[in-house]
């Protein structure tokens, strides 16, 4: 009986979520008659997600700045328990976990980097399950936990977070950062995690499902808005691009070409926008075959090597995306540093990762309440 009562009771609302925000009325009465059965507390303590007195409210537009690091990675700052713990983080549109070093893990790693301390935080609760999470570039194990999170001025109680007790390798050992927060959708994360914009939809925290980001070259000055997107950051319409499969945010690419001719993508191929992720990385065939019409040549670290002065005479290299044309010059996809340049392209995996070489010329939205991609040219 208890079990049917409470059953009953996930179903309204997982299926008013489904369908629209569940008015507050209707909250009410639901709560009350749980009380009234003197549940309450038990289905509270189980679905304090949906609600939490804020999920009943409006939601906002939240700024967080971002910190340019070498146009390589792209970090804010967030923070995590009661009161609260500072720490640096990427947002990344390639994954959905959100994790930072705990005071657990004492490589060396992570003690170059803030650590968690749960025991500090009265709004900790263990999860007791596994955070692993492999990423490109490393891998990170740990366990998940809930605490409250704060980004910029949206804060989400009872957010998974992991803990990392591990961080193999040297991998992290020189990032500016000290976590990893994902944006990417649910099917990624963990089963026992929800990613923190999905909790911020479901509570709606934010006045629109949706985020957008805005990638400079300078240090600052880079933003990711969540709730909304910005105008001021583009020029010209946004191109919306559905999202082909929701893991990634992924979709189509028609095909890349040089001069309207096919370089690579040939007969179209799935990409993903992914915020975490410095270059554009591609198929083995594809990249050489850009790296060779460009006049790069394979260097150290997979890095493709190109000479400063031949850049203008480099073509403009265009995406094109769902019959759109979205033009690289040669000023996008050429690294400069200390004199030397380096092509934006390296060898990847099948599928196209456009990173933040893309994402600093093109704003992007990131559409989840229509499954879609928005894409405008920069300022
Ligand atoms: C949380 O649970 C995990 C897995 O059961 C355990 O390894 C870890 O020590 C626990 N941490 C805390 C802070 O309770």
């Amino acid at each position: 009986m208890r079990c049917s009562v409470l059953l009953l009771a996930v179903l309204a609302i997982s299926q008013s979520h489904a369908l629209t925000r569940i008015p507050l009325h209707k909250g009410k009465s639901l709560r009350n008659t749980l009380k009234e059965r003197g549940l309450l507390e038990d289905f509270l303590s189980t679905h304090q997600s949906e609600f939490t007195e804020k999920g009943f409210g409006t939601g906002i537009v939240a700024s967080e700045p971002l910190t340019n690091y070498l146009d390589s990675e792209y970090f804010g700052t967030i923070y995590i328990g009661t009161p609260p713990q500072e720490f640096t983080v990427v947002f990344d549109t390639g994954s959905s976990e959100l994790w930072v070093p705990s005071v657990y893990c004492n490589s060396r790693v992570c003690q170059k980097h803030h650590r968690f301390d749960p025991s500090k935080s009265f709004t900790f609760q263990n999860l007791s399950k596994p955070l692993f999470v492999q990423y490109g570039t490393g891998r990170v194990q740990g366990f998940l936990g809930y605490d409250t999170v704060t980004v910029s001025d949206i804060t989400i109680t009872h957010q998974t977070v992991g803990l990392s007790t591990q961080e193999p390798g040297d991998i992290f050992v020189f990032s500016p950062f000290d976590g990893i927060l994902g944006l990417s959708y649910p099917s990624l994360a963990s089963k026992y995690s929800v990613p923190i914009f999905d909790n911020m939809m479901n509570r709606h925290l934010v006045a629109e499902d949706l985020f957008s980001v805005y990638m400079n070259r300078n240090d600052q000055g880079s933003m990711l808005t969540l709730g909304a997107i910005d105008q001021s950051y583009f020029v010209g319409p946004l191109h919306w691009v559905p999202v082909t499969v929701q893991g990634y945010w992924q979709f189509t690419v028609d095909r890349i070409t040089i001069n309207d001719e096919v370089v690579a993508c040939q007969g179209g191929c799935p990409a993903i926008l992914d915020t975490g992720t410095a270059l554009l990385a591609g198929p083995g065939g594809d990249i050489l075959n850009i790296q060779q019409v460009i006049g790069a040549v394979q260097g150290q670290y997979g890095l493709f090597k190109v000479n400063c002065w031949s850049l203008g005479m480099m073509p403009t290299i265009v995406f094109e995306i769902h019959g759109r044309r979205f033009p690289l010059p040669p000023s996008a996809y050429i690294n400069q540093e200390l004199g030397s340049c380096s092509s934006g392209f390296k060898f990847g995996s099948q599928m196209w990762i456009l990173g933040d070489v893309f994402i600093r010329e093109f704003y992007s939205v990131f559409d989840r309440a229509n499954n879609r991609v928005g894409l405008a040219k920069a300022i």
